[in-house]
């Protein structure tokens, strides 16, 4: 029987490895992590992650071939295939800092792999990493290998949270990348055969190692390039007067285009995105390629842009302050279907109303209060790394509640922000919500799920990201 460890339990590793269990019977699985906590989430009824689906697939195979574990040395030391997929975040401090990855955690892994291990491995790794960080890996395991065969991959995770196991079910594709040595073709061939239990031959791609790293950041560059191109013209619809909606439809009927990745938003976020073209901005400048490196640099600057403008029509609309003013928050996941909050647009957004000494009433149908607080009180790229040395006692959160009901974060309150598309926030009674609000009631939708025309009937103010703009909001705006 073949046998699978993966170092790492967090939103890859788990996902991934229940559906390798699930699909491949004749596989042994473990997960490992160095996070107690974590691991006796995995093996109790509520799972770490809010993933749907998540639950079924692991109920069905954990305790048959499918395990999780904290002793992470004998399950590496037994396993043929090892995943790494720990964290890789971005350096805080020292060269590179705000910008390149930092792979202590990648490092430690590789080094106890070195060291545990007994028998030829493949080393996958999983974790989205700086080109070339294979090559670093490998003569970590190779300098350290008391005459071991150690085979290394690159097999990059393109799931989205919140679809992942469909996106794992059902892959576009499956990207291998190794060396191209008989015994790197070899150990290739290995893992295309775990990935082939399931997934046709034709949406296996192999490659060599640093092609399948690299595009790795380069499909998340150019997912979030559409999304910040899609912003910037929602700026410019509010500008003129168009609907960004219709542009992004129009567009989108271009065969060459595609209708897909063009919801308009106050900005993307997640663990991803914006590392990752962070770190390919790294890369640029470090080969000498500033120009290239200024052109993905500025799909984070319009994200961040996006982020802004929208707290500023949030002020200017309430008379250019919202001192003392109860707003509700309407989610606060980085998108629906998820509780992960890693580099969600709610931190920035909230972050911008508390500069403006704003009472905020946050709901979140998937995120906790203790989350939340930790998340307003992080600084900036700290996420990444393990909660411990993460700051636990919130210092300025007086103008912070965070409650379990939409209506209840409304009740009052002079303005709702609308920053996570939530399904229920469509279906919630807005003649209700603005019955119990302060006037004027105003009506932020940071994802354009609401009806505006419906919105404004009721009584609201409404801004809709990229819609044409309220007389009200249009006359009250300050240059953005
Ligand atoms: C992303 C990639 O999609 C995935 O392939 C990769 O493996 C990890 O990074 P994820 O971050 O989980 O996945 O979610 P995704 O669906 O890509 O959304 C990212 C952010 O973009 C979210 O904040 C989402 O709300 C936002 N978004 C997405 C938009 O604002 N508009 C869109 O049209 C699509
Ligand atoms: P991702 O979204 O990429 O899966 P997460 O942060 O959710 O990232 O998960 C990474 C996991 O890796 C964390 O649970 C962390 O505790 C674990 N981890 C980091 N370093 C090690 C290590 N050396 N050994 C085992 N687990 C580790």
């Amino acid at each position: 029987m073949v046998k699978i460890c993966c170092i790492g339990a967090g939103y890859v590793g788990g996902p991934t490895m229940a559906m390798i269990a699930l699909k491949c019977p004749d596989i042994e699985v473990v997960v490992v992590d160095i996070s107690k906590p974590r691991i006796a989430a995995w093996n109790s009824d509520e799972l770490p992650i809010y993933e749907p689906g998540l639950d079924e697939v692991v109920k069905k195979c954990r305790g048959k071939n499918l395990f999780f574990s904290t002793e992470v040395e004998k399950h590496v030391a037994e396993a043929d295939i090892v995943f790494v997929s720990v964290n890789t975040p971005t350096k805080t401090r020292g060269l590179g800092a705000g910008k390149a990855a930092d792979l202590t955690y990648w490092e430690s892994a590789a080094r106890m792999i070195a060291d545990v291990s007994k028998s030829d491995k493949i080393v996958v790794e999983k974790s989205t990493v700086p080109v070339k960080t294979a090559e670093a890996i490998e003569k970590i395991l190779t300098h350290n290998n008391k005459g071991i065969n150690f085979q290394i991959l690159s097999n990059p995770e393109f799931l989205a949270e919140g679809t992942a196991i469909e996106d794992l079910e059902k892959p576009d594709r499956v990207l291998i990348g190794g060396r191209t040595t008989p015994e790197g073709q070899k150990a290739v061939a290995a893992l295309k055969a775990v990935y082939a239990h399931w997934v046709p031959e034709d949406r296996i791609i192999t490659t060599n190692l640093w092609s399948a790293e690299l595009s790795k950041l380069a499909a998340n560059a150019f997912l979030a390039q559409r999304i910040s191109s899609i912003n910037a013209m929602s700026a410019l619809c509010e500008s003129t007067g168009a609907d960004v909606s219709e542009v992004a439809y129009a567009v989108g009927k271009d065969s060459r285009i595609g209708p897909k990745f063009l919801n308009a938003s106050v900005g993307f976020g997640g663990s991803c995105f914006q590392k990752d073209i962070l770190n390919l901005v790294y890369i640029c400048e470090c080969n000498g390629l500033p120009e290239v490196a200024h052109y993905w640099k500025q799909v984070v600057s319009i994200n961040d842009y996006q982020k802004t403008r929208f707290v500023k029509r949030v002020v200017s609309s309430m008379f250019n302050t919202v001192s003392g003013k109860k707003i509700a928050i309407l989610g606060f996941a980085f998108k629906k279907d998820t509780g992960d909050t890693r580099e969600t647009p709610a931190i920035d957004v909230c972050h911008g109303l508390l500069g403006d000494k704003a009472q905020l009433s946050i709901y979140d149908p998937q995120v906790t209060e203790d989350q939340i607080k930790r998340d307003l009180a992080m600084n900036k790229f700290d996420w990444d790394h393990p909660q411990h040395l993460q700051p636990q006692s919130p210092t300025a959160f007086k103008q912070v509640s965070v409650v379990w009901d939409a209506y209840e974060a409304c009740k009052d309150a002079h303005g709702i922000c609308i920053i996570t598309e939530w399904d229920e926030f469509k279906k919630l009674d807005y003649q209700k919500l603005y019955d119990n609000m302060q006037k004027p009631a105003f009506l932020f939708d940071g994802r354009n799920v609401l009806n505006v025309e419906e919105m404004r009937k009721i009584g609201f103010v409404v801004y809709s990201i990229g819609k044409p703009l309220d007389p009200w909001v249009k006359d009250l705006q300050v240059s953005i």
